[in-house]
């Protein structure tokens, strides 16, 4: 057998070659179920692991951060809840749904780094859930599954067309957990309207906000380069 020689491989598998024997960020460290931590220096998250220190919103607190804890309030237990979770972050709140005894949980996550935490989180914590690299609009648009319960939170305001995320997923449950900025009428009545958008009938007023691509918290907002807020009222009518 004659060796390969470099000429012979085709690019693409000789960079991968050079990825694969990139010895950066070898750990040297003891193997533990919290040592990929590590690998990430800029958890945004408390994590709720003794001796780890990362970020400090307490996402993962259940005594701090009442939004996974106010779906029992409301809807009682979760026990038998199918859940679908958009935009889990680091899995904070994945951690907290998981914690309350939820029968399967979906999450998912269209930022890369975002996602392979939440898999450290989820290894770290031996975690049930299922967690789900892409696009959530995607996902509703083409799955024909129905969930318990969907829990929005954080996504809404980050969306270019927020109405077609609530559209898609009054398709899919009917029971949603949703926490987002919305423009007060004061705001509206002072912003331009950048668009009216029509939808099954129903129509409202879009306030275009453009992301900044230079501020920190770029990583952990929306995909696309700006979104549209709605007001309060326009969110909350019973017509979808
Ligand atoms: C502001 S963070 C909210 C995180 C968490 N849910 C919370 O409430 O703290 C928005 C998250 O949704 C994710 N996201 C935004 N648009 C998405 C999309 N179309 N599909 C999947 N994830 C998305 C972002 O990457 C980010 O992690």
């Amino acid at each position: 057998m004659t060796a390969l020689r470099d000429a012979d491989i085709d690019p693409v598998a000789k960079d991968l070659r050079g990825q694969l024997t990139d010895l950066n960020g070898c750990s040297k460290d003891l193997p533990s179920r919290y040592s990929a931590i590590s690998i990430f220096d800029n958890w945004v998250s408390r994590l709720p692991i003794e001796g780890r220190t990362a970020g400090q919103m307490p996402l993962f607190c259940k005594s701090e951060d009442l939004r996974p804890s106010y779906c029992v309030d409301v809807f009682g237990s979760l026990q038998e809840f199918d859940v679908l979770e958009l935009g889990s972050f680091e899995g904070g709140h994945s951690y907290q749904l998981e914690k309350s005894n939820v029968r399967s949980l979906t999450c998912i996550e269209s930022n890369p780094q975002s996602f392979l935490k939440s898999l450290i989180i989820k290894e770290a914590m031996h975690m049930r859930a299922s967690f789900l690299f892409g696009d959530f609009l995607q996902y509703l648009a083409q799955c024909k599954k129905t969930f318990d319960l969907i829990f929005a939170s954080g996504v809404l305001y980050h969306m270019e067309d927020p109405l077609n995320l609530l559209h898609l997923i009054a398709q899919h449950t009917d029971r949603i957990f949703l926490w987002t900025l919305y423009n007060s009428e004061t705001v509206a009545s002072s912003t331009p309207v950048f668009k009216t958008r029509v939808l099954g009938g129903y129509s409202c007023r879009y306030f275009r906000y453009d992301y900044n691509n230079e501020n920190s918290g770029r990583i952990y907002s929306g995909n696309d380069s700006y979104c549209c807020r709605m007001t309060r009222d326009d969110i909350l009518v019973d017509r979808l």
